[in-house]
């Protein structure tokens, strides 16, 4: 069953130098038990793309089109009754530092309960017995003694896993990771997966993971958007996107990467910096970066391509080398008609 429809989402934030059109156009649909994984360089949008869903913008952004349909319903200029309801009951968030959610000065205990009673019909004795519950849920031990214990007490994968166990207070259908494992040291991170994976099947919730890390995407997604200044620049299966990748900048990123087989070769790091998302360039915005950028990449922004029935990348190349067809959905009115005269 489809969770989430998003289409042509743009959020921009209007500062004193200008609009930042943070995302620009993103699409996506995520079904019930599924992992969806957004990927991209620090500042492309991910972050944006997820917050806009939960409507948890800074005072600065906002949902300028597009639309978000949360089990069919519009959630864009939804009252603010509902939208609390879907963002506490329904879908929720981890963020990358667990300090962000956690009070210092109270206990887990006081936290986790304060979470179960605000979301669900518990009454105290009850909020007791399912925080305990979700401490042992997180696979953290003496959950009891936890309980009473401060954050500070706990170390920084524990208090992440606290974080996780807070986040299912609500007994939420979508999950949403925020690059949950980046503050936390490299030892402690794959724990933190694995709990999530084993609590995705167990409860059988979906998750949205967000993160610069494609290791991170192939161990546990089953779609992946990559991202980049904005805008999907590729989508598809983990096993398309892997192993049949038709976009520059995923190539790049897919080279970057450690992997069983290019163990012994040199990492390519992608030189360059992001774009300035104030001053967009015309065509791709990778092109100041692309080693095979053509002239029209500079000069217009590539089509988008469906490539196969899993897949779309949206890239020059596959226009010269032919491959899959044009979105036509996705074109502009006029883009589309001039598509069709030709
Ligand atoms: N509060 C804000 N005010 C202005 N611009 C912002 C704000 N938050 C994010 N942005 C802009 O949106 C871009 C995307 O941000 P974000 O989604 O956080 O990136 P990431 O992919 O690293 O999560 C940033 O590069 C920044 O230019
Ligand atoms: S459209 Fe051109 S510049 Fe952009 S990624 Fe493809 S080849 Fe490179
Ligand atoms: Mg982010």
């Amino acid at each position: 069953m489809r969770l989430l429809e998003v289409r042509d989402l743009r959020t921009s934030f209007f500062t004193d130098a200008g609009e930042v059109k943070a995302v620009n156009g993103v699409s996506f649909n995520l079904d019930e038990g599924k992992v969806l994984g957004i990927v991209g360089e620090s500042g492309s949008g991910k972050s944006v793309t997820a917050y806009s869903v939960m409507q948890i913008l800074a005072s600065t952004g906002k949902i300028v089109g597009g639309s978000i349909k949360f089990r069919g319903e519009e959630l864009v200029g939804a009252p603010e009754k509902k939208l609390k309801e879907i963002r506490g009951n329904r879908i929720s968030i981890i963020f990358q530092d667990p300090m962000t959610s956690l009070n210092p000065t109270y206990t887990i205990g006081t936290q986790l309960m304060e979470a179960i009673l605000l979301h669900t019909d518990r009454n105290r004795k009850e909020a007791y017995e399912r925080a305990v519950e979700l401490i042992r849920l997180v696979q953290i031990n003496e959950p009891e003694k936890r309980m009473k214990q401060y954050p500070f007490e706990l170390s920084g994968g524990m208090r992440q896993r606290i974080v996780i166990a807070m986040a299912l207070a609500c007994e939420p259908v979508i999950l949403i990771g925020d690059e949950p494992t980046t503050a936390l040291v490299v030892t402690i991170q794959a724990g933190i997966l694995e709990l999530m994976s084993s609590l995705q099947k167990e409860l059988g919730m979906a998750i949205i993971m967000i993160t610069h890390d494609l290791g991170v995407v192939a161990q546990m997604c089953d779609e992946v958007i990559v991202m980049y200044a904005g805008s999907i620049c590729e989508q598809g299966t983990a096993e398309e996107i892997f192993y049949n990748p038709h976009h520059e900048y995923t190539k790049g990123l897919l080279h970057s990467i450690p992997t069983v087989s290019n163990e012994y070769e040199k990492l390519q790091p992608i030189t360059g910096t992001p774009i300035d998302l104030l001053n967009m360039p015309e065509g791709c915005p990778f092109a100041p970066r692309c080693e095979n950028a053509m002239k029209i990449c500079i000069k217009c922004h590539p089509t988008r391509r469906i490539i196969n029935d899993k897949h779309m990348a949206t890239c020059w190349m596959n226009d010269k080398n032919d491959v899959g067809e044009i979105d036509t959905s996705v074109l502009p009115k006029e883009a589309e008609e001039e598509e069709l005269d030709k």
